[in-house]
This record gives structure tokens, sequence and C-alpha cells, in this order.
């Protein structure tokens, strides 16, 4: 089991399968993009699977999710799922993608036991999509949704992150679109996770405002909150449901009490938050020979001293060395 200080057990496995991706969402990373891990320093798929088998054999994993960067830009994705989903117990395996190739490969995903994608959407319009994203490809991530839902990776939930100016006036055709179609939609607030070190707080539209923001055209309840567990969404139903959404308030609503994740890297670090100081390295252990057992203990260790919160308002808050593109989302 991986148990923190404060009782907290991790259950939710997110691995970052690249820190490469071929968007450059504005709060995310900067156009020209990053410098990328050099590919030795990327953990291999034999080493990604055996470091997920030890969390699902003997640390309790539960879900695992792969994210990046952008995951469908991993060459061995469908040889990883199918291998995390032959595990014993069989984890819940799900992805957290751009949408861009996923009309490709939806199909050959669900066939490896892919049980369902949150395909991040930020604007329905073209031009929006080239100033927020930096590249010309709406039309691909569409197409990349309505191929996951063909494919039955289902419920597609899809996020949202607004922006002050850019795309905060799309919060309600953004619902349309997707209550038309039977995805979630979750609106994220924005975190200091960017790259530049540009975030500020009074640009982060705030979960407050994206529920009066949506109130005004739709009647929205609170979904069961027996429900929500460990979810980072608060759930609203839409019009009396079953149609839900989600509001992620990461920032202004933490969930961080009830957290139940534990991180990869691409290269091989456990971080036991998404905004952690310390890593552990567990594909130095791994290289340099260790057993499961050692490996797991590692693992434990760096679970253990998870800390209680972001600490985002702390005055003494920090933005962690590695952005989001670098730690998974
Ligand atoms: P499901 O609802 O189970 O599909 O998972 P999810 O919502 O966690 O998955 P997803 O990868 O789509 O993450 C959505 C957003 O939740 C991320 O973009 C983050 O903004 C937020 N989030 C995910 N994990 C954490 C976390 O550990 N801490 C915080 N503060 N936010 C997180
Ligand atoms: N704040 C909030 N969400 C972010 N994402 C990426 N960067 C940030 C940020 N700084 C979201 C993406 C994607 C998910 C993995 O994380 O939109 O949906
Ligand atoms: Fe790529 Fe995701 Fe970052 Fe956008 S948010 S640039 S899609 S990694």
């Amino acid at each position: 089991m991986l148990q923190d200080s404060f009782g907290r057990v991790a259950t939710d496995l997110r691995v970052s399968l690249t820190d490469r991706c071929n968007l450059r969402c504005s709060y995310c990373m900067p156009p020209e993009g990053l410098e990328w891990l050099p590919k030795p320093e990327l953990l291999t798929a034999d080493e990604i699977v055996r470091l997920v088998t030890i969390g699902v054999e003997r640390l309790g994993i539960t879900e695992v999710r792969y994210t990046g960067g952008e995951p469908l830009l991993r060459r061995e994705l469908v040889d990883i799922v199918t291998r995390t989903t032959a595990l014993d117990p069989v984890p819940q395996v799900s992805l957290t993608t751009n949408g861009i190739g996923l009309s490709r490969m939806a199909a050959s995903l669900a066939a490896a036991g892919l049980h369902r994608v949150n395909v991040s959407l930020d604007t329905l319009d073209r031009e929006t999509f080239k100033r927020l994203a930096h590249r010309d490809r709406l039309t691909d991530v569409l197409e990349g949704l309505e191929a996951a839902d063909a494919a039955g990776l289902r419920p597609v939930k899809v996020n949202t992150v607004l922006m002050r100016g850019i795309n905060d006036h799309e919060a309600v055709p953004l619902l349309r679109y997707c209550l038309e179609r039977g995805y979630e939609l979750r609106f994220i607030e924005q975190m200091p996770l960017d790259a530049q070190h540009g975030w500020r707080r009074e640009n982060m539209i705030t979960a407050d405002e994206i529920l009066a923001m949506l109130q005004a055209d739709f009647d929205l309840a609170d979904a069961d909150a027996a429900e929500r567990g460990s979810a980072p969404a608060e759930l609203f139903l839409v019009e009396g449901g079953p149609a839900r959404v989600g509001v992620i308030g990461s920032v202004t609503r933490p969930f961080c009490g009830a957290c139940d994740r534990v991180r990869l890297t691409a290269d091989g670090q456990i971080r036991n938050c998404l905004f952690a100081t310390d890593e552990s390295d567990l594909r130095a252990a791994m290289r340099a020979g260790a057993g499961d057992e050692e490996i797991a203990e590692r693992w434990r260790s760096a679970v253990r001293i998870k800390k209680a919160g972001h600490g985002i308002d702390d005055p003494a808050f920090l933005q962690p060395s590695r952005p989001m593109s670098a730690i998974g989302g």
C-alpha cells in the first residue's frame, strides 16, 4: 500500500509517457516548445510496464492513467496499454490526450483494452485554437473525440481550461457541444504549472466564475457528493440530468485532502504530487539492478513524505521546477 503521513492512500497512478507535445497550449508551454528529454533518459516500454506492474501487484494501484506531454506520440502506446490491461488484478486504464491522432488510434486502443479517454478541448473556434495552441489542429481534435466515442472509450471526458480574454466566452457553447454528443465536460482552473511561469491569479477564471457563466444558460444541480470520492471534478447535473458538467477548482477549491494520486514521470521519477519539490529516482534504481521489492520500498518512502497540499496560497509558494508537460497532467 502507498500511504502518506496524513493517511491518504495512493491508488491512482498517472504515468507520463513522453514530455513532448504537438501543441503549444499557452497555459502549458511557450510557442517555441521546450528542451525535450533526451531519449536515453526516457523509460523504455519494458521499464514502464515493469514499474506499473510493481504498482499494481505490490502497491495497491487500481487505476493507471497514461498522460504526457502527448501520450499518443509514444510509438509503443498500444503495446503498453495491452500489457497493462493484462495485469492481475486488471487496473482501470485510461488516457489523457490532446486528441490529435486519436481518430487513427482509437479503435486499436480500445482493442488493447483501454477503458476511457479524457481529451483537452479549449475552444470550438479555429482562430482561437491557433492563438491558444499555436497550431492549426482543431479539426483533428474534434475528429479524435468522435472516434473515441465511436470506439466505445466512454464516458468520453473533455477538459477545458478557460483563459481570460481568450476563450472565456466559450463556456456555454462548449457545454452545448458536449451535451449534444454525450461527452462529459469539465472546466479546469488554470494552475501555476506553465513552463514560462506566466500564471497570474487575476487571469485565472475561477470555479465560481465558471459556474456563474453556465448558470446563466443552464439549470445546474449538485450531483451526488458521494459519487465524487477522490475525483478532482465537482459534478453538476445539467437540466436535471443525467448529463453532467464538472468543475475542477484545483486552486480555489483544492481537493488535496482526498488526493489518491501518485505520478511517474517519463524519465522514471516518482512525484507524490503535481506540486512536489522532491522526486524519487526509480529509473536509477532499476538501471542499477534493483529488485522489485527494493523498488517498491523506494516508492513507498516517496509517497510517505507527501505534503498536505499544493500550497499555492502560501506566500512562500514556488512553482515546481518541472512544468505540467514534464510531470503528466
Ligand atoms: P477522471 O475524472 O478519473 O477521468 O480523472 P482526472 O479528471 O483526474 O483526469 P485528467 O487527466 O483529465 O485531469 C484533469 C485535470 O485535473 C488536470 O488537468 C488537472 O488540472 C487536474 N488534476 C489532475 N490530477 C491532479 C492533482 O493531483 N492535483 C491537482 N491539483 N489537480 C489535478
Ligand atoms: N492548469 C490547468 N490545467 C492544465 N492542463 C495543462 N496545463 C494546465 C495548467 N497550467 C490540462 C490540459 C489537459 C490536462 C492534462 O491538463 O488542458 O486537459
Ligand atoms: Fe500539449 Fe497538453 Fe501542454 Fe497542450 S496542455 S501543450 S496539449 S502537453
